[in-house]
């Protein structure tokens, strides 16, 4: 059984997200949708909501669970006998980030593959962070994230103000 991670901050999922794991599931016998902490990134999702929101979005997916975990990626995939991270790469100012963590996950888990699945065209330009700077201002995100969990986001991108600094 051949499992793979689709790892990310998924602050909020987005379609984008959803086209690489549902690919990912085509190749794959089980794919582990892994919400993770980005240091880089400062979260306007808790790592609960997140998981929340990924779990409604991949309801009915066959062989895609949702899981959480703060630490290395590559000591994850070791726990669930993962043989490959697969991520999406949007364009080429997303390469040199994906291909140094590839890298770093290869040093820490030697028996770990990267691969990268490239976009569908039409999410080129689509990322977590332009979807919550829509919906802060108001604007229409609702051909950007999945339906089922459309309201959810609005809802807490707007509760108590803009959550999203
Ligand atoms: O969706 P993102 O923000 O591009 O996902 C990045 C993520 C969460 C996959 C990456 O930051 C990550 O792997 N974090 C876990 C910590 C880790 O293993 N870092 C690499 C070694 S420094």
């Amino acid at each position: 059984m051949k499992t793979a991670i689709c790892p990310g901050s998924f602050d909020p999922v987005t379609l984008g997200h959803m086209d690489i794991i549902r690919r990912a599931s085509k190749i794959f016998d089980r794919v582990v949708v892994a919400v993770m902490v980005n240091p880089a990134k400062k979260a306007a999702f808790t790592l609960e909501e997140r998981m929340e929101l990924l779990r409604k979005a991949t309801a009915g997916m066959e062989g895609v669970e949702v899981a959480g975990f703060e630490g290395f990626l590559a000591d994850y995939a070791r726990m669930r006998g993962a043989c490959a991270i697969v991520k999406g790469l949007r364009a080429v100012s997303d390469f040199e980030y994906e291909f140094q963590m590839a890298l770093i996950n290869q040093k820490l888990n030697s028996d770990l593959e990267t691969m990268f699945l490239t976009t569908q065209a039409q999410n080129m330009f689509l990322s977590s962070s332009m979807v919550k700077d829509i919906a802060s201002f108001g604007g229409d995100i609702s051909s950007f994230v999945p339906a089922c969990i459309l309201g959810d986001i609005q809802q807490r991108l707007c509760k108590g103000g803009n959550k999203h600094e």
